[in-house]
């Protein structure tokens, strides 16, 4: 695979950071992901400007414009011939000696590199997947979206580990969003709900392109946040990311959610996004 690091284009094997990498040392660094499908990046100006504002918020100055991140995301779809897949964008703070404090000037270190893997019609999508519940253990700034992911890599494995898919994490009797995606579920009179974006969730790229999808046919959206027990008795529930598209859940915790099998909703969704995609 070639991968871009040191603002070069270089085999994998190549690419290396350094030992005293803010982002290694601190986590101090974002990141953004973007779906390729059928060769074409998807709702990449949402994502290019999220990484714009993650950075503007840690005060990371952006390490080229967006433009020329878009051409070496275009390089590295070409380079490595991925047709279906993901592109990782990752920009940090920079190189200093260790310490909380950080010196002024530092250059961000900014790499990127594509993952090839199945996102279209996986077996998720297609049969839906069972989430656990737990506590949201993170920070109080989840609309950043940045490498500091303990708490989602703890959460999952603690789910895995259970036998669900995933996990929806919940705070203050609310569910928050997912670890790695945004939560939604469908109410028994077919409206959707999804909690409005807010410093406790990431606002995902996948929510704003479906949600403008959602008005555009005519279906009934609520921005708000909904309990666990909401979601229980809900009639659908899926989950959006760049990674994971639209996939239906059909299970949260012991619950099995409307027929155990994916919504009708949630279907006409899943297609509905891949048709603006294609
Ligand atoms: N995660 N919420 C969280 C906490 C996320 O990590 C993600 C995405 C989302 C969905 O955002 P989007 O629709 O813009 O992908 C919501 C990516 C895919 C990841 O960490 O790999």
């Amino acid at each position: 695979r070639i991968v871009y690091c040191a603002g070069q284009f270089v085999p994998e094997e190549k690419a290396h950071v350094g030992l005293f990498d803010r982002g290694f040392l601190f986590g101090d660094g974002v990141y953004e992901v973007t779906a390729v499908i059928g060769g074409r990046l998807i709702d990449n100006d949402l994502h290019l400007a999220r990484f714009k504002r993650s950075l503007a918020e840690l005060a990371i100055p952006l390490p080229a414009s967006l433009e020329a991140i878009e051409e070496v995301q275009q390089t590295l779809i070409a380079r490595n011939g991925l047709v279906e897949g993901t592109v990782y964008l990752q920009a940090t703070r920079g190189e200093a000696d260790r310490d909380f404090l950080y010196p002024e000037g530092l250059v961000p270190t900014f790499v990127a590199f594509t993952q090839a893997r199945q996102l279209v019609a996986t077996k998720a999508q297609k049969e839906g997947i069972a989430v656990a519940l737990a506590p949201d253990p993170r920070w109080a700034r989840r609309d950043i979206k940045t490498v500091m992911l303990l708490g989602q890599v703890l959460a999952k494995r603690e789910a895995k580990a259970s036998g669900f898919a995933d996990v929806w994490l919940t705070q203050e009797g609310q569910i928050t969003e997912g670890a790695s995606s945004t939560a939604y579920i469908v109410t028994s009179d077919g409206k959707i709900l999804t909690r409005g974006n807010s410093p406790v969730i990431l606002p995902g790229c996948t929510r704003q392109a479906l949600l403008k999808l959602c008005e555009r046919h005519g279906l009934m959206i609520e921005e708000r946040s909904f309990s666990p027990a909401e979601a229980e008795a809900a009639a659908e529930a899926f989950q959006t990311s760049a990674s994971s598209l639209v996939t239906p859940v059909v299970r949260i915790g012991e619950t099995v959610i409307g027929n155990g099998k994916p919504g009708l909703l949630t279907r006409a969704l899943q297609s509905y996004y891949l048709e603006a995609a294609g």
